[in-house]
């Protein structure tokens, strides 16, 4: 982290912590974009990160094609995109921004991160091409879009051949992200994080309050790094939470590869709780949501992978009523589904 404005991170966090439409840009210079790129950016690419490890233990790849990050900023989440998959899996990647400042610090990026790999921006009016056949990166926009903003990024989404999409993990922004996900289901199949493609469980009477949202981890070096601790302090940041809400889609007909998640599994939402001998965890599955209690002794070493999160959150578990029964990985621990080389 080089000399930050923190004045200027200040400014731009209240508009994000304000989470409604926002007229115009808060983006006035370079700087502006390199210090949000070192700290909040940063933040945001380690949801990404993680995002991208539950779909890689899935062995899902993004089709052949372009990447096109929409609303990209300084660019964070397409290259962390980029990176997970390699520059090999696309042909270019495609950056749009309603700030032409954005656009031009997150192609540089990209072009310095990337030697090699055709970067362009794209405008407004060459979007609807330019989505076509490609892979569709959206984070942390949604918030400060209008409806009618939302509505036009839902029409573009429809034409892409596949979608991520990372958004911060409060209840609002899960809801508006499982709007999206309602809107989608029906021409896309849903490869994370949802165990199946009906109508999502969080929306049946009853569970409400619940929110679709998991945890990223930062690296361990910025809990004695000065930097992120000023960083902290002055934005009211807990740097060990890192909530996110997801979304991986690919239209239909899915590549038969990656057509079917492992069957009967369950994903655990948000973080399971722990208490002495047994843990509560909020699951997601085919036949609905549900919080169930797993009782430790009926565990074994999963347990312990689950409360130290190496398990990841894909599981099959048994249970009778709320208490489960039996419980193993969906996806075995030291392999990925599909053939990653698969087109
Ligand atoms: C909070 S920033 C997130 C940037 C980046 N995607 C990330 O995850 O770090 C939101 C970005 O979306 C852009 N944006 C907001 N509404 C937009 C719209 N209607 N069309 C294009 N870009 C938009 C903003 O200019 C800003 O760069």
């Amino acid at each position: 982290m080089n000399a930050v404005d923190w004045q200027a991170l200040e400014r731009m966090r209240a508009v994000f912590l304000e989470g409604t439409p926002v007229r115009g840009s808060y983006w006035r210079s370079e700087s502006d974009l390199a210090n949000y790129d070192a700290t909040l950016g940063e933040r945001i690419g380690w949801k990404w990160d993680a995002a991208l490890t539950e779909v890689a233990r899935l062995g899902w790849k993004p089709p052949p094609g372009s990447l096109l990050d929409f609303g990209c900023g300084s660019g964070v989440a397409g290259r962390r995109v980029m990176s997970a998959f390699g520059t090999s899996s696309f042909t270019e990647l495609r950056l749009h921004d309603k700030s032409p400042l954005a656009e031009v610090f997150a192609t540089e990026r990209a072009r310095s991160d990337f030697p090699g790999l055709p970067v362009r921006t794209i405008a407004a009016t060459e979007l609807a091409e330019a989505v076509e056949g490609a892979t569709l990166v959206v984070s942390h926009v949604l918030s400060e879009m209008t409806e009618a903003a939302r509505a036009r990024l839902l029409s573009l989404a429809e034409r892409a051949a596949a979608i991520l999409w990372v958004e911060p993990g409060t209840h609002a922004d899960s809801h508006a992200l499982i709007s999206m996900r309602e809107a989608l289901r029906g021409q896309f199949g849903l490869i994370a994080p949802c165990t199946h493609g009906e109508r999502c469980g969080l929306l049946a009477p009853g569970n409400e309050r619940h929110w679709c949202h998991f945890f990223g981890r930062p690296p361990w070096e910025i809990f004695t790094d000065p930097d992120w601790a000023e960083f902290a302090a002055r934005m009211g940041v807990d740097l060990r939470s890192l909530p996110f809400s997801y979304l991986v889609l690919e239209r239909q007909p899915i590549r038969s590869s990656y057509s079917c998640l492992p069957s009967r599994c369950c994903r655990v939402i948000g973080e399971p709780r722990f208490y002495k001998g047994y843990a509560r965890l909020f699951s997601c599955a085919a036949d609905g949501v549900a919080e169930l209690t797993w009782p430790k002794r009926e565990a074994g070493d999963l347990f312990k992978a689950v409360k130290d999160g190496s398990a990841g959150s894909l599981f099959r578990f048994e249970h009778t009523g709320d208490r489960i029964k039996g419980a193993e990985r969906a996806v075995p621990e030291e392999s990925q589904r599909g053939d990653a080389s698969a087109p």
